[in-house]
C-alpha cells in the first residue's frame, strides 16, 4: 500500500482521481486550500470508495505556498501510513485563462511558486516521485493536429506560461540528481463526472469552460450558450476540441503512478486526451440528447487566443502507460448530466 500526498485533491480532477486511487487501495493525504472546491467533494469520495476508505483518506486544509502547511501534510502522510510519502500527485493550481491575463502575478505565485515550494518540501522529505497536472494549453496555436508531445511549446497566456515554467522546473530537477521519477501529464479538455452523479465539476462563479457552461444552461441556471466564432475552418464552423472523460483521466493518473513506481527514475511527458475531436455544436447537441433539455445557442465573436482545432496524439500514453480512453462523448454528457441534475447548485446544495 502506498502513501500518497495529493495537492488540490478536492478539485474536479483531483476528487475523481482520489476515488480511483482509494479504490486501488492507496492511502491518501489531500492538501487543499478549498480556493476553488469544497471538502464535501472528498466526503462523497470516501462514501463512494466504500467501507474502510475514510480511514485511508485524510484532509489537510492548507496552501501549497506555505512551508508550514506542506510540513503538516508530509507529517500527516507519515502518521497515516507509518512511512513517508511515496509519491505526490500535484493538482493544486489556478486554471482560468482569462483570469490569468487579468491577474498574472496570482498565477505565477500559485502555479509556479506553489510548485517550487512543493518540490522543495519533497526534496527535504526524501520523496522523489511526482505526477504533475500540465496542460495542452502549452501548445498555443498548434502547428500540427493531432498534436504530439514533441510539438513546440508556445503558450499564449499567463496560465500557459506558468505551466510551461513548472514543466521546465521539473525537467531541471530530474537533470539535477538521478532519483527523480516525474510524469508531466498534459491534459486536453477534461469533462463529465463520476457516473453516480455524486461528484463532478463545481466551478466557482461563471464557468470558463464549455462543458460546465452547457450543463448549467441545460439545468436552467444560465440562459444560453455563447459560441465563440461560427466561422472557424472546421466542418460546422465551431471550434473543435479533444474532450476526455474525467474518469478516463483519473485512470490515466493511476497508470502513470504505477509506471513511475514500478519502473524507476525517469521524466515522462505525455498527452492525456482521446485523440478524437468534437465541435462545440456537436457537444451542445449531445448534451441536449443526454439531458432531454434544450440548450439555446448564440454565436458571438471569436475570442482572442482560441485555436480552430486542438486534438491530442495520445499514442505515447498508450505505449508507455498501456492506457487509452474508453468513454465517448455520449458517456461524458450522460455522466455530466447525472451530476448537474442531481446537484444543480454544486456542492452548496
Ligand atoms: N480542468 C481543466 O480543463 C484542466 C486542463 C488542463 C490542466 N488542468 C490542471 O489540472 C489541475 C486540476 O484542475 P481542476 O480542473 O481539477 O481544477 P480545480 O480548480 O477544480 O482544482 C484545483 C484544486 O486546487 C486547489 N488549490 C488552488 N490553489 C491552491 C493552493 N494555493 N494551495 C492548495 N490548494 C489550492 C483548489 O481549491 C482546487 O481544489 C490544475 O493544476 C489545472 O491547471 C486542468
Amino acid at each position: 500500500m502506498t502513501n500518497l500526498l495529493i495537492t488540490g485533491g478536492a478539485g474536479f480532477i483531483g476528487s475523481h482521481t482520489a476515488l480511483v486511487l482509494l479504490e486501488a487501495g492507496h492511502r491518501l493525504v489531500v492538501l487543499d486550500s478549498y480556493a476553488n472546491s469544497s471538502p464535501e467533494a472528498l466526503r462523497r469520495v470516501a462514501e463512494l470508495a466504500g467501507p474502510g476508505a475514510a480511514a485511508r483518506l485524510q484532509l489537510i486544509e492548507g496552501d501549497i505556498r506555505s512551508e508550514h502547511d506542506l510540513e503538516r501534510a508530509f507529517a500527516a502522510c507519515s502518521a497515516l501510513g507509518g512511512k513517508p510519502a511515496d509519491a505526490v500527485i500535484h493538482f493544486a493550481g489556478l486554471k482560468a485563462v482569462g483570469e490569468s491575463v487579468a491577474e498574472p502575478l496570482r498565477y505565477w505565485d500559485v502555479n509556479l511558486s506553489g510548485s517550487r515550494q512543493l518540490v522543495g518540501a519533497m526534496q527535504a522529505h526524501g520523496c522523489r516521485t511526482l505526477v504533475f497536472s500540465s496542460s495542452a494549453t502549452l501548445y498555443g496555436y498548434p502547428e500540427t493536429v493531432p498534436i504530439p508531445e514533441t510539438a513546440t511549446i508556445a503558450p499564449i497566456n499567463p496560465y500557459g506560461h506558468s505551466k510551461a515554467a513548472v514543466e521546465q522546473l521539473l525537467a531541471d530537477m530530474a537533470a539535477s540528481e538521478p532519483g527523480w521519477r516525474i510524469a508531466r501529464l498534459r491534459y486536453f479538455n477534461p469533462v463529465g463526472a463520476h457516473p453516480s452523479g455524486r461528484i463532478g465539476e463545481d466551478p466557482c462563479g461563471i464557468p470558463n469552460n464549455l462543458f460546465p457552461f452547457v450543463s448549467q444552461v441545460a439545468v436552467g441556471r444560465r440562459e444560453q450558450l455563447q459560441i465563440f466564432g461560427g466561422d472557424w475552418p472546421t466542418p460546422d464552423g465551431s471550434g473543435v476540441r479533444d474532450y476526455i472523460h474525467v474518469m478516463d483521466l483519473a485512470e490515466g493518473h493511476r497508470a502513470a503512478l504505477d509506471v513511475l513506481l514500478a519502473e524507476g527514475p525517469q521524466l515522462l511527458t505525455l498527452n492525456l486526451g482521446s485523440g478524437q475531436g468534437h465541435s462545440v455544436l456537436e457537444v451542445a447537441a449531445a448534451f441536449e440528447a443526454a439531458s432531454g433539455r434544450p440548450v439555446p445557442l448564440k454565436i458571438v465573436e471569436r475570442r482572442p487566443g482560441d485555436a480552430a482545432i486542438t486534438v491530442a496524439d495520445p499514442s505515447q500514453a498508450a505505449q508507455r502507460l498501456g492506457w487509452r480512453t474508453s468513454r465517448g462523448l455520449a458517456d461524458m454528457c450522460r455522466d455530466g448530466w447525472a451530476w448537474q441534475s442531481a446537484n444543480p447548485d454544486g456542492y452548496e446544495a
